[in-house]
């Protein structure tokens, strides 16, 4: 009998999408945040869900529900996200490959917006967002493909998006490229993707 107690224990790595997606199913959301550190999978697993488009970064779902939603991102190189909001829902993302630039933007008392910082994200790097902390922007500093694993807790379903033109946020419906058929996540087999654009 183990007299570890679970403070003592050893960190545990999740090595498998199919892992991942039942310690989130099984989990809480003040769990995410250590399960998205927890992440040790290899950079194939995401090769059959993989997909890309020189038109825009692709959005490709691999798990939703109503607590959570699991997002694998795709990026070209030099792509980027518009600035926006998190729809009131948490963020983490887990960079599997590439290097990425997070800019934070905040508005002011007068409604302006501004640029508040700047950071750099590289291969196993974890970041968290949350609309108080204001408004951010991805973008694919790499020059090749790069991949980003995004939970949101709980599943956004439409989010404020900033348009140059306008220069004002605009609401945006958010859909997906491709989405997993979540049937398989109930048992051993790989779970499988179908392209739904
Ligand atoms: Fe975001």
């Amino acid at each position: 009998m183990s007299d570890l107690s679970s403070e003592n224990k050893l960190p545990h790595s999740i090595e498998s999408l199919k892992e991942l997606v039942d310690s989130l199913t099984e989990g809480e959301r003040v769990t995410f945040s250590r399960i998205m550190n927890s992440i040790d999978i290899p950079k194939k697993a995401f090769d059959e869900i993989d997909s890309w488009s020189h038109d825009c970064y692709t959005r490709n779902c691999i798990a939703q529900g109503d607590e959570f939603e699991l997002i694998l991102l795709c990026w070209e190189n030099g792509q980027a996200s518009p600035i926006h909001d998190h729809g009131g829902e948490e963020c983490w993302v887990k960079i599997i490959e590439g290097e990425f630039e997070e800019t934070l933007y905040k508005k002011d008392q007068a409604g302006e917006l501004n640029m508040v910082k700047r950071t750099r994200a590289t291969s196993g790097d974890v970041t968290y967002m949350v609309d108080f902390m204001g408004y951010h922007r991805l973008e694919n500093l790499s020059d090749k493909r790069s991949l980003s694993l995004h939970l949101y807790a709980k599943p956004i379903r439409s989010c404020h998006v900033y348009n140059e033109e306008l220069e004002t946020f605009v609401l945006k419906d958010l859909s997906y490229d491709t989405v997993a058929e979540t049937s398989s996540l109930n048992d051993n087999d790989p779970i499988k993707y179908v392209r739904i654009k």
